[in-house]
């Protein structure tokens, strides 16, 4: 049987820290062995609420793909590929466009709360908003089907944009005929991360992440801070570690000492600050090789342009094949 097409992307609008890593890098890392991997650096789709600050999408172009290399994305298993430089997405994506209403992009839950959030960009009740940014669905049905993406691994807050995608497809067949493949999304084991101070989601915006490429130090500062159980106050104190972040933390990154952890606590015998200090290496020791690994791509950034322009080769090969599928069954492939 031939192997499936997992599609991926992320914005290029800032560093990744944990919650990217195991809500969706992680899994991706384990799937590029049983599919072919493609991973799209979303810089079309970070310019929709970015426009007027192209520059920050430029320069995260490089960080994304090298956030991605050094967790272990495989360039001779996987494609990154950059967004922009495949026209064919943007062809899709005018295509589709006739084929989604504007109220149904409206409704989009998703859409619907980025729009709230970024007021300062379309105003107290989102009346300013563009047309790119309450279509940018409509260009990731692009993205997807681009490269006949079956499976599509998401964050929950992103399966309403898949699912837009999928209706999209639909439709696309109904009335052109058997053209598209129709995606299915794939939800991670840890689709959320929690943040440091216990808010639901760890977020860049929220001051309660810890980035891939933070130092010993700020590490530090930040597990120092973070929320554990309030009614441990002293050290003999038991406590429960079911409501402690630290705890939480240990679970995601300590394989060899957890279960001595969650049973000290519990019995009152271990310490927050040392528990704390033991979490603080573990991180380390989880963070370490991929921060050696991000140091060598930043000392060679020419591997990373390599990288990026083969992939992108790649990628232009298989969207132009699907681009010709799709002008064939809209009858506008004139001169064949
Ligand atoms: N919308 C996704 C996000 O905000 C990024 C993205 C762009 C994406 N194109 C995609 C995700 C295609 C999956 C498939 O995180
Ligand atoms: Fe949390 Fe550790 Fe303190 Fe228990 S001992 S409350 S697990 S920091």
């Amino acid at each position: 049987m031939e192997k499936k097409n997992i599609l991926t992307g992320d914005r290029p609008s800032g560093k990744l820290h944990l919650g990217h890593y195991f809500g969706a890098l992680k899994p991706r890392i384990e799937l590029q062995d049983k599919y072919n991997t493609y991973v799209l650096i979303a810089d079309v789709q970070a310019l929709t609420d970015n426009f007027n600050n192209p520059e920050r999408v430029s320069q995260n172009v490089r960080e994304v793909a090298i956030d991605n290399l050094s967790v272990g994305i495989d360039p001779n298993k996987s494609v990154i590929l950059i967004q922009s430089m495949i026209p064919e997405i943007a062809e899709l994506t005018v295509y589709y466009s006739n084929l989604v209403t504007i109220a149904r992009l409206y409704r989009n839950p998703t859409v619907k709360n980025e729009i709230n959030q970024k007021q300062h960009l379309f105003g107290n009740k989102g009346e300013g908003v563009t047309y790119g940014f309450l279509g940018y669905p409509v260009s990731q049905a692009g993205d997807i089907t681009a490269f006949d993406g079956a499976l599509v691994p998401v964050g929950e807050d992103q399966i309403p944009v898949l699912e837009q995608t999928r209706e999209i497809v639909r439709k696309f067949n109904s009335i052109y005929g058997d053209t598209l493949v129709e995606p299915e999304h794939l939800l991670s084991e840890n689709p959320r991360i929690k943040g440091l101070d216990g808010n639901e989601k760890m977020g860049k915006s929220l001051g309660n992440a810890i980035f891939l490429s933070d130092p010993e130090e700020e590490v530090s500062k930040k597990i120092m801070k973070a929320v554990t159980d309030p009614q441990k106050i002293k050290k003999d104190d038991p406590g429960n570690p079911d409501v402690c972040m630290v705890y939480y933390y240990h679970k995601l990154v300590n394989k060899t000492t957890l279960e001595k952890v969650c049973e000290e606590c519990k019995k009152g015998t271990r310490g927050c600050v040392q528990c704390k200090q033991e979490l603080i290496a573990k991180m380390m020791e989880f963070l370490k090789p991929i921060q050696e690994k991000r140091k060598y791509y930043e000392d060679h950034p020419e591997i990373v342009d390599e990288i990026l322009i083969e992939g992108t080769k790649k990628a232009q090969l298989k969207a132009k094949e699907v681009m010709k599928r799709v002008k064939k069954s809209m009858k506008i492939n004139y001169f064949e």
